[in-house]
């Protein structure tokens, strides 16, 4: 079966992603449609391209949605309760009882509402014919992209679509127990690709200033050997599972004679010497030790910056997820267990 496929990545990002699914599908074609929206063609499933765009990685692209129907711009315009019909037309076409809900904009479409109101008139519409309409968490999801020249509805599972929200887009709420907004990274790596940490040990915190991921990490149960020269949170000081030094990574991983259970790794600097830094960390872990670490990319190029530090990386460690998620500016997140 021949699937026309919405791919959604970071606005900048979708020729990056073009050139990896060109590279990874061959004979596919990628139209674009709106900042960070691409429209997939070719003689491929969903299925099919979402376990390859898992298994190569296919870093750049965030959410993948099968196209069903077509709601012209100009019609959605005149009449927004079209909208709602042709999602009964989807599930009455397909029908599955309870399905999640998930709309979202690429660009900026001209609409006379916005996608929070739309969203509520087509689950009105939805419920009106006997759905069962939730926002997550289902088997089957019906998708809703507006874009600039139209709605674009989809319908498919959930477990096809990379990430169960509406494009790829996870919105987290700040904790007041929050230290920093990098928090976030982990926290959106655990929904969407659920890690298994631990559940003691002790972990290496590469770049921790001012404290975030070392505060997730100790939530998880793990002691923390955090390196900066920055730093750290004052609600971190009198934590004595908390060891801070202020070192270079690398001067500190010269000196050490430690063994860790995890290494992680946001620091600030080029996405090739982090992953050396990381080849030096490897011989810290424990054989199938566990790594989390965000490449920095540079604009030019990104696509090469994250291959050549894939492979850099692929020296020590088994990478088993990279991707640029929702809350990576200029970075790419990627999850590794040492060899
Ligand atoms: C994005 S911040 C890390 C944020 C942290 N993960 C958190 O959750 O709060 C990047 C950090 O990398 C640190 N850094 C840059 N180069 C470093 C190096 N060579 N060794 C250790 N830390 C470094 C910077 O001092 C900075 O604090």
């Amino acid at each position: 079966m021949s699937d026309a496929i919405v791919v959604s990545t970071a606005e900048e990002m979708l020729p990056a992603a073009t050139a990896e699914l060109r590279a990874a599908l061959p004979g596919v074609r990628v139209e674009p449609l709106a900042p960070g929206t691409g429209l997939l063609t070719g003689d491929l499933d969903l299925a099919t391209v979402a376990r390859i765009c898992r298994e190569t990685p296919v870093v750049f692209v965030r959410h993948l949605m099968r196209e069903i129907a077509r709601l012209p711009l100009a019609e959605l315009q005149a009449r927004p309760d079209r909208l709602g019909e042709a999602a009964v037309a989807v599930l009455r076409a397909e029908p599955h009882h309870e399905i999640a809900l998930q709309l979202w904009q690429a660009g900026n479409p001209d609409l006379p509402h916005r996608p929070d109101e739309l969203w509520h008139m087509v689950a009105d519409r939805l419920t009106e014919a006997g759905q069962i309409v939730r926002r997550a968490g289902q088997e089957w999801t019906l998708s809703v992209c507006l874009t600039p020249v139209a709605a674009l509805l989809g319908l498919n599972r959930s477990s096809e679509a990379l990430a169960d929200w509406p494009g790829g887009r996870v919105k987290l709420a700040r904790g007041r127990e929050q230290i920093s907004r990098a928090e976030f990274k982990l926290e959106e790596l655990s929904k969407v690709a659920p890690v298994a940490l631990p559940a003691s040990g002790v972990a290496l915190d590469l770049g921790a200033s001012p404290g975030g991921w070392t505060r997730v990490l100790r939530q998880a149960g793990l002691e923390i050997w955090a390196i900066d020269p920055a730093d750290l949170d004052s609600r971190l000081g009198d934590d004595p599972r908390v060891h801070h030094v202020r070192a270079t990574a690398g001067r500190f991983l010269a000196e050490t004679d430690q063994t860790f259970d995890v290494v992680v790794n946001d620091m600030r600097m080029t996405a090739e010497q982090s992953a050396t830094v990381m080849l030096s960390a490897a011989r810290h872990l424990a054989p199938g030790g566990l790594a989390i670490m965000t490449l920095k990319l540079a604009p030019h190029d990104p696509l090469r910056t994250v291959r050549n530090a894939l492979e850099t990386l692929a020296r020590a460690y088994d990478v088993t997820f990279a991707r640029q998620l929702h809350h990576n500016r200029h970075e790419v997140t990627v999850v590794g267990r040492k060899r």
